[in-house]
């Protein structure tokens, strides 16, 4: 109850907030807004309420006309800062009222720096990290006019198979808020007027990850508690963050698109949470609740959209075609286009477009792929990569070696390294693993012959070169995994094995007898049982983009450490699929004691179920690597966990202490991770939760002692009635990832 009624204060105070609200509680930008209103036609409300694609116009001058008559609000899918400059003038010189317009973009992870996909941004567990490489993105992004863009994406993710999976921040919700937040700080700044800051966009409102059987645009049934507790916190935190702008997603969601989902738009969104921001429908999302099955025609699918509060209409145009029968039906009244119109240019007026419209054409030249800017990208690229695995510790190599082996087809694939969702990214500008290879050891040290084509290709014609290139080096370097056109919007797959003959090909490395390191590059955690078996070391780097090359290059030879953790589990068989650390327990919870194996059951055993316990015969219950997993050079040591009081109540706070120690001969940085579990609630709990980490940099041989708080507030959950952190016994554990650590208990009282 007090909980409770605490949780309603903060709501209140939440709402009060004027470093929250700034614009809302800035009158003189409110009166702007509504006297710009009060002389709008509906026509030109319309306008603001739609996005446009400029191909929707046919040409140039249709696109011109469109917005001089007011028609227009904004435009995605536009760069340069010349033509929109040009855009821009029509708008605020031509057009009746002069309102600027909002270019929107998806600078998903860089512009034209392209920074490692989001979730190998997620493998850094750097906050601050993730911050700099956004704000980059956004400084080099606003040079060439965008005003806002189309991120972070903060749907999260526990289907491999679903290829948006690479746009993630992974399964976590504790991790994905915190880079939720340092995302959307990173693109807007302390002020998103700046001309270097843009608006951000959460994105997809909500449920969007939970697509059934990881097919993009499928079914989520999400219940509420799990909603609640799982998916929104990362949206909740974007807009405590600040957040500009919203976007409401494709899927539909128990049943509502999310497009027209009063539930979440409105109840939880706007009313509970106090968004005062703009929302955005997907690309046609409230046309295509027609096909859903939710509207019967574009009408309908106006109002529901409506009525639920998505403000503007990307692409479609339902709310243009139908506002006015919908006004005249008594279905939709004046006030509601209204404040829609006031959300629109509330975000305006926020990133200074009334008093400053234009882009400085000369900023591009000077800014775009900036040597501070690439030195972002490859700091973030070093921090994102896993070390799976390195047998004898082969990693780091010698600088001494005569000769390496470099195979495989993504050893030098510019426009792969970059990743999935780049618009604006240029290949040219990738610096390949085998470019900096190259340059770091010599172009006569280095033997190169790709072996397969691509990471589809299936013909081994160029294996008995690669194998040549292994005989005659002291080590071969494969660079395996998958283009970057297989991740990313409706490129789901079935199979996570590696594609094409890639396990062929390290098998016909393997044959010589070289040791042999993988690095694979993809867009999502792939099945890699194979490659464990045969490759002495592995290091996962995702899609690393522009200066992929010479961070893996300057990793496997020592210049830098790993540090990089998992942000999602890794499975041994895609049939694993849902497999996430923080799962519910069952009422027989399996271990290596009683797991029955496939090959261990007697021929023609009866059926019993006395002893049997939740797992999978020919795949066991654990996956091939826990969340939050990660090798380094070097070896931490944990010890003296304590706790600042064995017994809190509920608001209360505890320092969580514990020592780590650099045991190995490498500097290096450990990301600390703490973890709760709820022993017994009002609804089940998870087994164990994130709720901390912290990344440290340690000296060899050097110890520290970290410290982390635990807020009694950070243990609530919704219950299916309310909000609240309720008394008992805990769990806690400190460690190196997700399936280790030290264990303490503490109670709340
Ligand atoms: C995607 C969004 C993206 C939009 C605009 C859609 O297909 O789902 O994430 O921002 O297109 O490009």
């Amino acid at each position: 109850m007090k909980k409770a009624y605490l949780f309603i204060i903060a709501l209140f105070l939440f709402s009060c907030n004027p470093a929250k609200d700034s614009s809302k509680g800035n009158t003189e930008i409110e009166g702007k807004i509504q006297d710009l209103i009060s002389q709008m036609t509906l026509e030109e409300k319309l306008g603001q309420m739609s996005q446009f694609d400029p191909g929707q116009f046919g040409d140039e001058e249709n696109l011109k006309q469109a917005i001089k008559d007011g028609e227009v609000g904004s435009i995605l899918n536009l760069v340069g800062a010349a033509t929109i400059n040009k855009l821009q003038k029509v708008a605020v010189e031509e057009s009746r009222l002069g309102i600027p317009i909002i270019i929107g973009r998806d600078v998903i992870h860089g512009y034209k720096t392209i920074m490692p996909i989001p979730l190998g941004m997620a493998a850094t567990w750097n906050p601050e990290l993730t911050e700099k490489a956004m704000a980059v993105s956004a400084k080099e992004a606003a040079t060439e006019g965008v005003h806002w863009t189309f991120a972070p994406m903060i749907d999260i993710s526990r289907d491999p198979r679903w290829g948006r999976i690479a746009e993630s921040c992974g399964e976590d919700t504790y991790l994905a808020s915190q880079l939720a937040v340092a995302m959307v700080k990173g693109f807007q700044g302390e002020d998103p007027s700046a001309p270097d800051r843009i608006a951000a966009c959460a994105k997809h409102f909500v449920g969007y990850g939970a697509a059934e059987g990881g097919r993009d645009y499928n079914t989520a049934y999400i219940p509420e508690t799990q909603l609640r507790n799982d998916y929104l916190p990362p949206f909740k935190a974007a807009t405590d963050a600040g957040v500009l702008t919203f976007m409401s997603g494709f899927n539909d969601l128990n049943g509502v698109p999310v497009s027209g989902n009063e539930f979440t738009l409105k109840n939880i969104l706007r009313e509970e949470w106090g968004f005062n921001g703009m929302v955005v429908s997907d690309w046609a999302s409230i046309y295509e609740m027609i096909a859903h099955g939710y509207a019967a025609d574009p009408k309908e699918a106006a109002e529901k959209s409506l009525r639920a509060g998505v403000d503007m209409e990307m692409t479609s145009n339902c709310y243009v075609s139908s506002a006015q029968a919908l006004l005249d039906e008594g279905k939709l009244d004046m006030r509601t286009i209204n404040r829609y119109v006031a959300n629109i240019l509330r975000v305006k007026f926020e990133l200074g477009l009334f008093d400053n419209p234009y882009t400085d054409e000369s900023l591009a030249a000077k800014t775009i792929l900036a040597p501070e800017n690439l030195e972002v990208a490859k700091e973030a690229a070093s921090e994102s990569f896993v070390l799976l695995q390195n047998k004898q510790q082969l990693l780091p190599l010698s600088r001494e070696l005569k000769s390496v082996a470099v195979i495989g087809p993504l050893a030098d694939a510019p426009h792969d390294q970059m990743g999935t969702w780049v618009f604006d990214g240029n290949k040219e500008n990738s610096v390949t693993p085998l470019t900096a290879l190259r340059e770091k050891l010599g172009t006569n040290k280095v033997n190169f012959a790709k072996g397969l084509e691509i990471s589809r290709s299936r013909s081994t014609e160029g294996f008995a070169a690669a194998v040549q290139a292994a005989k005659k080096s002291d080590i071969a370097l494969l660079f395996m995994g998958e283009e970057s056109i297989l991740s990313g919007e409706a490129h789901c797959l079935t199979n996570l094995e590696l594609l094409g003959a890639q396990n062929e090909l390290i098998d016909a490395i393997a044959a010589t007898g070289k040791p042999i390191v993988v690095v694979i590059m993809a867009g999502r955690p792939l099945t890699i049982s194979h490659v464990l078996d045969k490759a002495d070391a592995v290091l996962y780097a995702w899609a690393p983009g522009t200066m992929g090359g010479p961070a893996i290059a300057d990793m496997l030879f020592g210049e830098t450490v790993p540090s990089g953790k998992t942000p999602v589990t890794f499975l041994k068989t895609v049939g694993q699929v849902p497999m996430y650390y923080n799962h519910k327990n069952t009422g027989r919870p399996a271990d290596y004691s009683n797991w029955t194996q496939l090959d261990k059951i007697p021929v023609e055993a009866g059926q019993t179920s006395l002893g049997n316990t939740s797992h999978y015969l020919d795949a066991g219950f654990d996956p091939l690597f826990p969340f939050g997993f990660g090798l380094s050079y070097t070896t931490f040591n944990y010890s003296g966990l304590n706790i600042s009081t064995g017994s809190m109540p509920a608001d209360g706070t505890m320092e969580v202490t514990v020592t780590v120690e650099n045991t190995g001969d490498y500097d290096g940085d450990e990301i600390v991770q703490l973890y709760i579990h709820d022993k017994a609630g009002s609804i089940t709990r998870p087994v164990k939760q994130l709720k901390g980490f912290d990344k440290v940099h340690l000296k060899a041989g050097e110890m520290k002692q970290v410290s982390l708080t635990l807020k009694g507030s950070d243990l609530e959950f919704y219950n299916g009635k309310k909000y609240l952190t309720e008394a008992g016994e805990f769990d806690l554990w400190v460690g190196p990832n997700s399936a280790e650590g030290l264990h303490t208990t503490f109670t709340i009282n």
